[in-house]
C-alpha cells in the first residue's frame, strides 16, 4: 500500500498549475492537505476562482483552499498573458465553483497546517512566491515544519519566456523570492532549464487522444489555449511547468540535481528579477538549494498522463 506524502500547494492556476492540481488530487502518493492562491497568472480572485472551479469538477470539492497575496510583497502587479484573461480561457463549459474558500488568509492558513502536523510537510510552490515570503515573515515558528519546498521558477541556462535571463514567478515578485532563499528552508528549484525540456507536442497531444474521458478533453481544451503564446513566440509547444514540479512530490527521481547558493538579482538594470546560481561557494554563501538541471521527460510524461487518464 502508498503512504501517501501529504503536501500544501501554493499555486496561480493558470493552466500547468491546474494540471498540477489534477495530478495532486489523483495521485495516491500524495494528501492534498490544502491549496492556497497568488496573483501571478491572473488576479488572485480569479486564481482562486479557477482553483475551486477545477477542484470541485474532479471531485476535490473537500480540499480546503485559501486565498492569498493580491499583490507582490514590494512591486506593483505584474499579471501574466499566457492563460488569458480569466488565467484558464479555453474551457468557457467548467461551471463556476459552488464551493467556497476557507475565511482564513492564505499565510495564516498554511501556518496553521503546518504547525499542526506532527512531522514537516513537503510544500509545492507553482506562482511567485508572495504567500510563502509573507508566511516566512509572520510565522517564523512554523519553518521547521517545512521538509522541503518544491519551487517551480528561475532559469540559469536556458532561453526565458520573460526577458532572459529571468523567469516568470521570479519576475513577478523577487523580493518574495529572496525572503525565501535567505530562510534556510530546503528549497528544491524546478527552474526553465527542465520544465522546457517537458513540452506538449504532436506524440503528447496523442497520447491525450487517447483519454476519452470529460476530463481528457477538459485538459486538451486548456493545453490547446496555453500554447498558443509558447507556440507564437518560441516556436514550442506548452511547457508542463507546474505539472514537473508537482509529480517531483510524487516521484523525486525524474530529475538530477545539483546544490547551489541561489541569489536574485533586485537591482540590474537588464537582470532583474534573475536566479544567480553558485556552484562553487564562490561568494562563500551556504548551499540553500537543490537546482533540478536534467529530467526524464519520458518517465514524466508516463506519470502525467496515467494520473490524468481513468
Ligand atoms: C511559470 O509561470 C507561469 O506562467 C506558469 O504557471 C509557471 O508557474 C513558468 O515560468
Ligand atoms: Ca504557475
Amino acid at each position: 500500500m502508498t503512504i501517501a506524502t501529504p503536501i500544501l500547494f501554493d499555486c496561480d492556476p493558470g493552466h500547468d498549475d491546474a494540471i498540477a492540481l489534477v495530478m495532486a488530487h489523483r495521485s495516491p502518493a500524495i494528501k492534498l492537505l490544502g491549496v492556497t492562491t497568488t496573483c501571478g497568472n491572473a488576479e488572485v480572485k480569479k486564481t482562486t476562482a479557477n482553483a475551486l472551479r477545477i477542484l470541485e469538477y474532479i471531485g476535490a470539492g473537500d480540499v480546503p483552499v485559501a486565498q492569498g497575496c493580491h499583490r507582490p510583497l514590494a512591486r506593483s502587479l505584474v499579471l501574466g498573458t499566457a492563460d488569458g484573461p480569466s488565467g484558464l480561457e479555453g474551457s468557457p463549459y467548467l461551471p463556476q465553483a459552488t464551493i467556497k474558500p476557507v475565511d482564513q488568509h492564505a499565510v495564516d492558513f498554511l501556518a496553521d497546517k503546518l504547525r499542526a502536523s506532527p512531522e514537516p510537510i513537503l510544500v509545492v510552490a507553482t506562482g511567485p512566491l508572495s504567500n510563502i515570503g509573507l508566511m516566512i515573515l509572520k510565522h517564523r515558528d512554523v519553518l521547521p515544519k517545512i521538509k522541503e519546498l518544491i519551487w517551480m521558477g528561475g532559469v540559469f541556462y536556458r532561453k526565458s519566456e520573460i526577458i532572459t535571463p529571468t523567469e516568470f514567478n521570479a519576475f513577478c515578485d523577487p523580493e518574495a523570492l529572496k525572503i525565501v532563499l535567505d530562510s534556510g528552508v530546503p528549497i528544491l528549484m524546478v527552474g526553465l532549464d527542465v520544465t522546457m525540456q517537458v513540452l506538449i507536442e504532436a506524440p503528447q497531444y496523442a497520447e491525450l487522444a487517447t483519454i476519452d474521458t470529460p476530463l481528457g478533453k477538459l485538459v486538451n481544451d486548456w493545453l490547446l489555449f496555453y500554447e498558443k503564446l509558447h507556440r507564437n513566440s518560441m516556436g514550442v509547444g506548452g511547457a508542463m511547468h507546474d505539472p514537473l514540479a508537482l509529480a517531483l512530490a510524487i516521484d523525486p527521481t525524474l530529475v538530477r540535481t545539483r546544490p547551489a547558493h541561489i541569489g536574485v538579482d533586485l537591482t540590474g538594470t537588464y537582470a532583474f528579477g534573475a536566479t544567480v546560481a553558485d556552484f562553487w561557494s564562490e561568494r562563500g554563501e551556504k548551499d540553500n538549494a537543490r537546482i533540478a538541471h536534467e529530467v526524464d521527460a519520458d518517465r514524466f510524461f508516463k506519470l502525467m498522463f496515467d494520473l490524468l487518464g481513468d
